[in-house]
């Protein structure tokens, strides 16, 4: 589904990632950890397109295709779908048209029934996308855009960070129908790369491998459960310092 070579990028002249180098199949689920500001944002970000993010040496395959110097929209068309971890505020611009149009799309209809599923109502799809959204509605409405935008590959970059308890359950049992995890090994399944520092959603969906980011590499890689109980015990240095995995 995708395949990271050698990927090196620079935001600003200032160099970010180093190298790095990723693959997830078709019908995986990995989980990228890692401390405040060694990268992961970058990574998604660098992997939708965003012009800002210079890719220096290295390619992005997704699909077989290489999209290094693809741009945002063509690589959207081709099934990539991420909900952001600070997304912008846009007034004017109503979240039920949003979902409407993404629907449209795929010929189906109902934001409103697909609003409910979240817990989010038409009042709430009136509303002018983010503005004044509480830190918990942020999420939720990321998490309708992408149900109905229905991708190939999800990225989520900390869906469950400021959620509370009900919530998290709510996006991870939606997010683990969306990447179709329930589906039986031989059957084709959605894929996708999730970011999670307290590891909450990680409850409701089995990731098949985590990595930890280091300073702008991918430093570790290997089970999720292994690697998510040495960064509790040994932080993010202990845990590349002992990695057993690749
Ligand atoms: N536009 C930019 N200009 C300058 N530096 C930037 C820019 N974008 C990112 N950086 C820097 O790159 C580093 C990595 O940032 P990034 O947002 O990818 O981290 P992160 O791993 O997602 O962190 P967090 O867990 O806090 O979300 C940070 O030091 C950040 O300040
Ligand atoms: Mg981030």
């Amino acid at each position: 589904m995708l395949e990271i070579q050698n990927l090196t990028v620079e935001v600003s002249g200032k160099r970010i990632l180093h190298n790095l180098n990723l693959r997830i199949g078709d019908g995986e689920v990995h989980v990228l950890f890692g401390a405040n500001g060694s990268g992961k944002t970058t990574l998604f970000l660098t992997i939708l397109g965003f012009p800002s993010y210079d890719v220096v040496e290295g390619k992005i395959y997704f699909k077989g295709v290489d999209i290094t110097e693809m741009d945002t929209a063509e690589r959207v068309k081709l099934g990539m779908g991420v909900s952001f971890q600070h997304p912008p505020e846009i007034r004017g611009v109503k979240l039920g048209d949003l979902v409407g149009r993404l629907l449209e799309r795929r010929g189906e209809g109902d934001a409103k029934a697909l609003a409910e599923r979240l817990k989010l109502s038409e009042e709430f799809l009136s509303r002018d996308l983010n503005l004044g959204f509480s830190g918990g509605e942020v999420k939720r409405s990321e998490i309708l855009q992408l149900l109905a935008q229905n991708p190939d590959f999800f990225m989520f970059d900390e869906p469950d960070s400021g959620v509370d308890v009900e919530n998290v359950e709510l996006i991870g049992k939606i997010t683990n129908e969306m990447l179709e995890r329930d589906k039986r090994p031989s059957e084709r399944k959605k894929s996708g790369l999730i970011i999670s520092h307290i590891g909450y959603i990680l409850n409701y969906i089995k990731a098949d491998r985590a990595h930890v980011m280091l300073g702008g590499r991918i430093a570790c890689s290997g089970m999720t459960e292994e690697i998510y109980n040495q960064i509790l015990t040994e932080g993010f240095e202990g845990c590349v310092a002992r990695c057993g995995g690749t």
